[in-house]
Order: C-alpha cells, then structure tokens, then sequence
C-alpha cells in the first residue's frame, strides 16, 4: 500500500494543504457566487469532477453533468436530485466533436445558457518515449480530451456567455506545466499546457464582455488517473474534497490563476536552474521504472 495512503488524514491533509494550496471558499460564499447558475463540469462521472459538481450543487447550482460514463453519470444525478439539488447528466465523448455540437444542442435548447463551464476531464499517461514509437494513437487521444475537446465546447458555449455579458471558464490544469517538464509525462503535459495558453491568450479578448477565465494548476490528487502510478502514492496528494474545492474557489473568486504557492517562484528560478535540473531528471528517470500499465499499454 501506498505511503500516501497509510498516512493519518489530519497528517496527509495538513502536509498537502501546505505543500499545494488549500480551499478557501466557505459554502456560504459559493452559495452567493452560484446559486441559480448553470454550471456545466466536464468529466464529472468520477475523481475531482464528481465531487466539484456536488459541492456545486450543494450550493444552489443547476449542474449539467459530462463524461462518457452514462451510468456513473445518472447515479450523480439521482444523489444530488435525491439530496434537493438540480442536475441534468448529458453523456458525450470529449474527443468527438461532432458529438460535442449534439451535446450543447441538448443543453442550450433545456437551460438557454451556461454561466460557468468548469473544464474538468482529462487523460493522463506516463510512459517512456522509447515505449511511444508506435503509440502515435496515445498523443493523439490526450490531445482530443485535454485540448480539442475542451477548445471545441468553449467556442460553442463562449458566443452564449459574451451575449449575456457574463460568465466563467475554470479550466483545470497542472500544477506540473509550471514546471520543467517531467521526463515520461511528455504528451500530458504538452497537452494541458495547450489548452492553458490558449485559454490564457483569449482572456483578454473576452473581457470586456463580462467572461472571466480562472486557470487552476492543481496539486497531486489521489483518483483513478494517478492510482496506476505506484511512485506517485508516495508523495503527499490532495484529498479529492480538498481538490474540488480549490475548483470552487475558482468558481466563486475573482483570481486568474490558483495554485501551489511554490510555482511563480520556480517558474521565475528555472531560468537559473534548467541546465542543473535537467541533470537531476535525467538521473532520476534512470532510476525510476515505466509502471506496468505503462509496458502493458492499459493507459
Ligand atoms: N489527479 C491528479 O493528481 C491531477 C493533478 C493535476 C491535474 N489533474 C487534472 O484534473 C482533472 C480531473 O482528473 P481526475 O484526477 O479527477 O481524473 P479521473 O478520476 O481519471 O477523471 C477524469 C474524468 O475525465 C473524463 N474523461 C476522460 N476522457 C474523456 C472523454 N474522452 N470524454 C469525456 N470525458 C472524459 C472521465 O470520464 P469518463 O471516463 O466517464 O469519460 C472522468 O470523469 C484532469 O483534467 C486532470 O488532468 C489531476
């Protein structure tokens, strides 16, 4: 079992708290900031996604809920129905954007419009390039969910939102593209960091009209996307509550990026430290392993 996993929870929490960021928002807050909102969560069948739009829905918002889990999806829907809350379950797949367009139909023609879009769903592999040479697939499927996809259902909700002259897009990305890029994490990593800059890049030009962006570059976060990785157990993780919460505070607040306390100053230092640290990951890839999944290509 995981170090991770064995710590004490007042221990794991208050480490990653510290070393990572902690929620602020209380739900009185959210409640102010998204009562009566429609809120739509991409990749809300499981993981940080489920437990955002629940948070979110405790809070007063109409939650419309995506991912490719049509059961996961209904069983989210009846909890919060079943708990006095609004939601509505739209299964699609993110990296089939035709199926994108049939999606925001249903959603626009039932809510008329979308104040905040939370982009949540992601891919993650970790594998070694020598491991990749025939995986041309892999990039391409990373890039489908953690690029296209999302810039595809931004340009469909985005016309609503300026036309109303108001909304959000919380985009959920790393904490690790803030970083000198991991060895093995390459395509992941390339691919939040596409969507981040072109996100960040059209924040200015929507503005004027109401549309706030909120990049969110979240810690380590024990789900089903880091769970194949055993290295990973043993650095501290957020809890996914925690994590779901830091996606409110970017719901709720007014800041255009949240994360790690430690990434504008590492950003700032890594001009200094890229050559030595290169180094470093060098040595500690050839230390460290592709994990079964990895080999056996379940990713
Ligand atoms: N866990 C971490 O340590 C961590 C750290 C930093 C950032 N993040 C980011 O946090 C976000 C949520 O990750 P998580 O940890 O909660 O992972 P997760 O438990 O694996 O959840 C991923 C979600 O994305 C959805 N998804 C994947 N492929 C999709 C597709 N083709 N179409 C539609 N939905 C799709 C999945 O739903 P279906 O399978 O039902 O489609 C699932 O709901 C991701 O963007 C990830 O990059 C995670």
């Amino acid at each position: 079992m995981s170090m991770s996993r064995t710590w004490p929870v007042w221990a794991r929490t208050m480490v990653s708290r510290g070393i990572y960021s902690r929620p602020r928002t209380s739900q009185e807050r959210l409640r102010r900031a998204v009562e009566g909102k429609t809120v739509l969560i991409t990749g809300a069948s499981q993981g940080i996604g489920r437990a955002t739009a629940s948070r979110l829905a405790a809070a007063g918002a109409q939650v419309v809920l995506t991912a490719r889990n049509e059961s996961n999806l209904r069983e989210l829907e009846e909890e919060i129905r079943a708990a006095g809350g609004e939601a509505a379950a739209y299964p699609v797949d993110l990296s089939q954007p035709e199926l994108i367009d049939e999606m925001v139909d249903k959603v626009l023609a039932k809510h008329a419009k979308v104040d905040i879009l939370v982009n949540n769903a992601g891919h993650s592999i970790r594998r070694s390039i020598d491991l990749c040479y025939d995986r041309y697939h892999d990039f391409h499927r990373m890039t489908a969910v953690n690029y296209l996809g999302p810039v595809k259902l931004t340009l469909r909700l985005l016309p609503v939102m300026r036309a109303a002259g108001a909304g959000k897009i919380v985009n959920v990305s790393t904490f690790a593209i803030r970083t000198p890029p991991f060895p093995r994490w390459g395509g992941y990593h390339a691919s939040k960091a596409a969507f981040d800059v072109w996100l960040r890049a059209i924040g200015p030009e929507i503005r004027a009209d109401g549309v706030r962006i909120c990049s969110v570059y979240m810690g380590m976060v024990d789900t089903a996307m880091t769970a194949h990785t055993p290295s990973l157990h043993r650095l501290p993780t957020l809890t996914v509550a925690d994590a779901a919460g830091i996606v409110c505070d970017g719901a709720a607040g007014n800041r255009r990026a949240l994360g790690p306390w430690w990434c504008a100053p590492l950003e700032a230092g890594s001009v200094f430290v890229g050559r030595p640290l290169d180094a470093v990951f060098s040595r500690l890839y050839q230390r460290s392993s592709d994990t079964d999944a990895a080999r056996r290509a379940i990713l």
